[in-house]
C-alpha cells in the first residue's frame, strides 16, 4: 500500500509585507533582498490567524478538493515550529476545527524539513495498512519567532499553511531518502520562549530564529543534490523522467544552485518563493498546491519533493501522482 496524494490545500494570511515595507524596519532595501533570495513580499500572520487556524484552513481545502469529508480522516500530522499552544497539539486542535472526530492527531517537528518528514510517517502507517486515510499539513506562524530587528533574518520568512489529504492505495510509488547531522545544530537555531518564572527580562535574543546564513546555504547546496540523487539511484529512476522537483523554497539561489549541480533545467525546479518568503514546513505543500490547482500534474507524473533545514535535516520522496 501506498499513501496517495489525493487533495491540496493552502491558506495564506490576507497581511503582506513587501520588501519596501522591511526597508523602514530594518538597514535593508528591495534589490538587495530580490536579487540575494528571489523574495518580494511575505504574508503575515494577523490575530485570529493562529498556526492552528491555518492550518485547518488548509487542512478543508485539500478535503474538498479530494471531495472526501473530515469524519473519514483517519490520521492528521501538523508539522510545524511555530505552534500557538505547546498543548494541546496543532493537530488535535485542526480536529476539533474540521470535525475529523475519527483521527488520530500529533504534530512533528522538523522545522523546514517537516512537511516531508510527516509525509514520510504517513506513508509508514498507510503501507501497513494501520490508518488509510491521512491529511498531513505544514503550517507556520513564523512571524513569531522573527526577531525584527535583524536583517540577517528577517527578510526570509514568512507565515501560512499547506496540507495534503493521503489515501492509501495498492497501486503508485513513495520512496523517501533521509538524513539527519544533529552535530550542525548550532547553524540554525531558536529556543523555547518560555523562562523560568523567577527570570525577569524582556524576550531574550536566543527566543528568536538564529542563523549562520552561509553555513546553512553551504549546507543546502550541497547536500540537497547529493540526497536527490541517491533517491534517484535507489529507485533506479532516470532524472529524465521526473515531471518536477519541489523543493522547500528557502532561497531561489538555492534551488537555482541546485537545478544547475543536477544538470536539470530550472523550469522542472518551480518556484513560488517571491511571494511568500521561506515558510518552512509550509513551504512545500504550499507549492504542491499552487501547482495541482494549475493543472501542472497528470496521472503518473514523477515527483521529487526535497526538504531541508534546521537540525540539520535533509531528505527527499520519490511519489507518483
Ligand atoms: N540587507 C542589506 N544588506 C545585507 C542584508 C540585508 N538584509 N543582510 C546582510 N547584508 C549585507 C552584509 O552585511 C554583507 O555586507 P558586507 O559585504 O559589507 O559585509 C553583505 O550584505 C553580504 O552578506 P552575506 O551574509 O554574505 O550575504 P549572502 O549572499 O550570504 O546572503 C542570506 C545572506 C541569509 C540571504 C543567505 O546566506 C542565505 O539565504 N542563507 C540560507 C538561509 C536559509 O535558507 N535559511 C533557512 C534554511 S531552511
Amino acid at each position: 500500500m501506498v499513501g496517495k496524494i489525493i487533495g491540496t490545500g493552502s491558506y495564506i494570511p490576507e497581511q503582506i509585507w513587501d520588501n519596501e515595507k522591511l526597508s523602514h524596519m530594518v538597514d535593508t532595501n528591495d534589490e538587495w533582498i530580490r536579487e540575494r533570495t528571489g523574495i518580494a513580499r511575505r504574508h503575515i500572520a494577523g490575530e485570529e490567524e493562529t498556526t492552528a487556524y491555518m492550518a485547518a484552513k488548509a487542512a478543508e481545502t485539500a478535503l474538498q478538493n479530494a471531495g472526501m469529508k473530515a469524519a473519514e480522516v483517519d490520521l492528521i500530522i501538523a508539522a510545524t515550529i511555530s505552534p500557538g499552544e505547546i498543548m494541546p497539539c496543532t493537530s488535535c486542535e485542526v480536529q476539533k476545527r474540521i470535525g475529523a472526530v475519527n483521527a488520530t492527531c500529533f504534530d512533528l517537528n522538523s522545522a523546514c524539513t517537516g512537511f516531508l518528514f510527516a509525509l514520510n510517517t504517513a506513508q509508514a502507517y498507510l503501507g501497513q495498512e494501520i490508518y488509510h486515510t491521512a491529511v498531513i499539513i505544514g503550517a507556520e506562524s513564523l512571524s513569531h519567532l522573527t526577531n525584527w530587528e535583524d536583517r540577517g533574518t528577517c527578510i526570509l520568512f514568512g507565515d501560512g499553511a499547506g496540507a495534503v489529504v493521503l489515501k492509501a492505495s495498492p497501486e503508485g510509488r513513495y520512496t523517501q531518502v533521509t538524513h539527519s547531522s544533529g552535530e550542525k545544530g548550532s547553524v540554525l537555531t531558536c529556543t523555547s520562549r518560555n523562562q523560568p518564572k523567577y527570570v525577569e527580562n524582556s524576550r531574550a535574543p536566543e527566543t528568536y530564529m538564529q542563523m549562520d546564513g552561509k553555513e546553512v546555504f553551504k549546507f543546502a547546496v550541497s547536500k540537497v543534490p547529493e540526497v536527490i540523487r541517491e533517491l534517484l539511484e535507489k529507485t533506479e529512476t532516470d532524472s529524465g523522467k521526473i515531471h518536477r522537483y519541489i523543493l522547500h523554497q528557502a532561497n531561489e539561489r538555492i534551488v537555482k544552485s541546485v537545478a544547475k549541480r543536477l544538470g536539470e533545467e530550472m523550469e522542472k525546479f518551480p518556484v513560488n518563493i517571491a511571494d511568500y518568503g521561506n515558510t518552512s514546513s509550509a513551504s512545500i505543500p504550499i507549492l504542491l498546491d499552487e501547482l495541482n490547482r494549475k493543472g501542472d500534474f497528470s496521472q503518473g507524473d514523477l515527483l521529487v519533493l526535497a526538504g531541508f533545514g534546521a537540525g540539520l535535516s535533509y531528505g527527499a520522496s520519490l511519489l507518483e501522482w
